[in-house]
């Protein structure tokens, strides 16, 4: 029988627990999903694309036909190159449905073959997005059970360096290396 390949392309700028709730949803439905994060020269992410990339590898970590891959120019090319036939996309308010649409639409013009799946996250995450947990983080909200532990690690230490150095400081004594 035929594979079913989907991408979930994205910037995950960091990767949310709204995004990990849609992969583990999607990892169900689908034979082989790509979580394929943009190359995207206009935006400044706060993350750089390895860093991302790092993240979702070790969250997806155990999932066994998930995989996390960078991609440039068009979603419908990138999909054809893997081999896709449809791309994964969350919704989570209605406010998300017309750009949704507007993309879900502009990849079929491009390419009639590719399908756009939309699926809900779950509820608790439905006003969750990479933009408020940046801007919270920034500003000294609390981010905990929005993102994964590790982001949340990786976004105090991005944010404060000082938190940085005491975390590797931490990991030095565990090992018991000498500073
Ligand atoms: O997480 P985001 O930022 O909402 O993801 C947006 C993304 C990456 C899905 C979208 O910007 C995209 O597909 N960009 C690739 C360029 C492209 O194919 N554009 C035309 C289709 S609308």
């Amino acid at each position: 029988m035929k594979k079913v390949i989907a991408i979930y392309p994205g910037s995950f700028d960091p990767p949310t627990n709204g995004h990990l709730d849609l992969i583990e949803r999607g990892s169900k439905i689908f034979d082989e999903l790509v979580v394929a994060i943009l190359r995207n020269p206009e935006k400044h992410p706060l993350f750089s694309l390895g860093e991302r990339r790092a993240m979702l590898e070790a969250l997806i970590a155990g999932v066994r036909n998930v995989r996390v891959d960078i991609f440039d120019g068009l979603t419908v090319d990138y999909a054809a190159r893997v081999k896709a036939s449809a791309v994964l996309r969350g919704i989570r308010a209605l406010s998300d449905y017309e750009y949704e649409l507007q993309m879900a639409l502009m990849n079929r013009k491009l390419n009639p073959a590719l399908e756009t799946v939309f699926m809900m996250p779950a509820e608790q995450y439905s006003y969750l997005s990479s933009r408020l947990v940046r801007e919270v983080a920034q500003l000294g909200g609390s981010i905990r059970d929005l993102v994964p532990a590790m982001v949340e690690q990786k976004l105090r230490e991005k944010l404060d360096p000082a938190v940085k150095l005491e975390h590797a400081r931490e990991r030095r004594t565990k090992t018991g290396k000498r500073e």
